[in-house]
């Protein structure tokens, strides 16, 4: 059947009037090529459906939560069971101490969890523990790092207030020097460094931590009495089967988690050391939906199947194929990609591409034809990206590197990305794919 989104343009005029913009947050299509669905109706493994019934290897797995495939059949019989008996409930399932435990004893700096809903909800109170602990107010974050939507950490500067923000001191991600001066700046004052464990910005190349970034934040709080916070929300066990900077040989104080956690379920989580207990224990947290057994019941089977499964080494094997697929397409056509991050959390921009007419054009190519991938966006891989899907996706992105390389000379700059201050890319800025 041919590609058509008849259906999506209407939803999309409808939702225009009782939602504004239509859609709002990074999940809104606003920025993208104007193909790209705004709406879906169905998902099962590695795929999607939109609501004109086009299918699509679906390479955001829901930005992150689909870890190991839409509708997994024994998180989803877990999840069904604990349906069965209880989900919201006037106190939680007893099932919440044993995900508690199932976490205490997979991540090692882990000796207690707090739950809630989102991945805000986990750095909101992350941050809130290091205050309590440390009786201080500063927080250190990399300039331009996310770390959810919440008014003292959303990236809009719209109804915000200067006091929302006073209290965070940015630095450079990787820069030893500016994390040290930052910390200066904060002084005695300093309760906290919340860090994700890579670099991973919209529109930008996606580069590691250093070592000597990661052992320098340790340090800085092991003498100042401050808190180290890995933001795990976004990577969280696509790196490790534990805190991802114990893969760098650094344990932090607290960690945040979230989307995959549950393989799609609603649910995070805060994670903290014997240290930080009696803070975690005084500040008040809770919400209506915190305490839902239904995400629990799923989380503790996505939990047993990252601890038991090869599901790393998977994600990591098919992330390796379609990357150097990838390459050796870009190349036989003309083109160079530049390909950063982790495998198993790709980012595909292409080189000398300042305004991203090539990867606009591309990506909207390979979506007509049944690829969702992601033109300025890190992706996510699941263990249903199996070598047979990522072999159908490289057929489909063949054709679309042959049908890009037609139109290469009539390409103009992605209208919506106009007045977008687009970070200048340079090849130096490819750094530590
Ligand atoms: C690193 C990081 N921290 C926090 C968040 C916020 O999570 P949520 O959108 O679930 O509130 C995100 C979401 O993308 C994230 O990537």
């Amino acid at each position: 059947m041919a590609w058509s989104n008849a259906n999506d343009r209407l939803l999309k005029e409808r939702a225009r009037r009782v939602i504004p913009n239509g859609m709002y947050g990074h999940e809104s299509t606003a920025r993208l090529p104007e193909v790209y669905p705004q709406f879906f109706r169905r998902s099962e493994g590695a795929y999607l459906w939109d609501t004109d019934n086009n299918k699509y290897i679906d390479f955001m797995c829901a930005f992150g939560p689909n870890l190991f495939g839409y509708r997994h059949k024994e998180i989803e019989r877990a999840a069904a069971a604990q349906r069965e008996r209880g989900d919201s409930m006037t106190g939680p399932s007893e099932i919440m101490v044993d995900l508690a435990e199932t976490l205490v004893d997979l991540v090692t700096h882990a000796q207690w969890c707090i739950f809630g809903k989102n991945g805000t909800d986990a750095t909101t109170l992350a941050a809130t523990i290091a205050r309590a602990h440390t009786k201080r107010r500063k927080i250190l974050v990399a300039t331009g790092s996310y770390h959810g939507a919440a008014p003292w950490c959303t990236p809009s500067p719209n109804g915000v207030t200067a006091e929302d923000k006073a209290n965070l001191i940015g630095h450079d991600y990787n820069n030893v020097e500016s994390l040290v001066a930052a910390a200066r700046v904060a002084s005695h004052d300093l309760a906290a460094i919340l860090v994700t464990p890579f670099r991973h910005e919209v529109f930008r190349e996606q580069f590691l931590a250093d070592a000597r970034y990661a052992v320098t934040a340790r340090e800085i709080c092991d003498v100042s009495g401050a808190l180290l916070i890995v933001d795990d929300v976004r990577a969280g066990f696509r790196i490790a089967r534990d805190c991802s900077w114990a893969t760098l040989g650094v344990q932090p104080d607290l960690s945040c988690w979230g989307k995959c956690l549950a393989n799609g379920y609603p649910l995070s989580a805060v994670l903290g050391n014997d240290l930080t207990r009696d803070a975690a224990g005084c500040v008040f947290t809770t919400g209506s939906f915190w305490f839902q057994a239904v995400p629990m019941a799923a989380a503790i089977r996505t939990l047993q199947l990252i601890r038991d499964t090869n599901y790393l080494e998977n994600l990591v094997s098919a992330g390796t194929l379609l990357r150097e697929g990838l390459d050796k397409q870009a190349t036989r056509y003309g083109f160079e990609l530049s390909q950063t991050g982790p495998v198993q959390m790709p980012q595909i921009l292409f080189a000398d591409d300042p305004d991203f007419r090539l990867g606009y054009a591309w990506a909207s190519e390979c979506l007509q034809r049944g690829v969702y991938f992601h033109p300025y966006h890190n992706m996510f891989l699941s263990t249903a990206h199996t070598e047979a899907v990522i072999t159908e996706a490289l057929c489909i992105s063949e054709e679309a590197f042959a049908a890009l390389r037609q139109r290469r000379a009539h390409l103009a700059s992605p209208a919506q990305l106009a007045g977008l201050p687009l970070p200048p890319r340079t090849r130096s800025s490819n750094r530590a794919a």
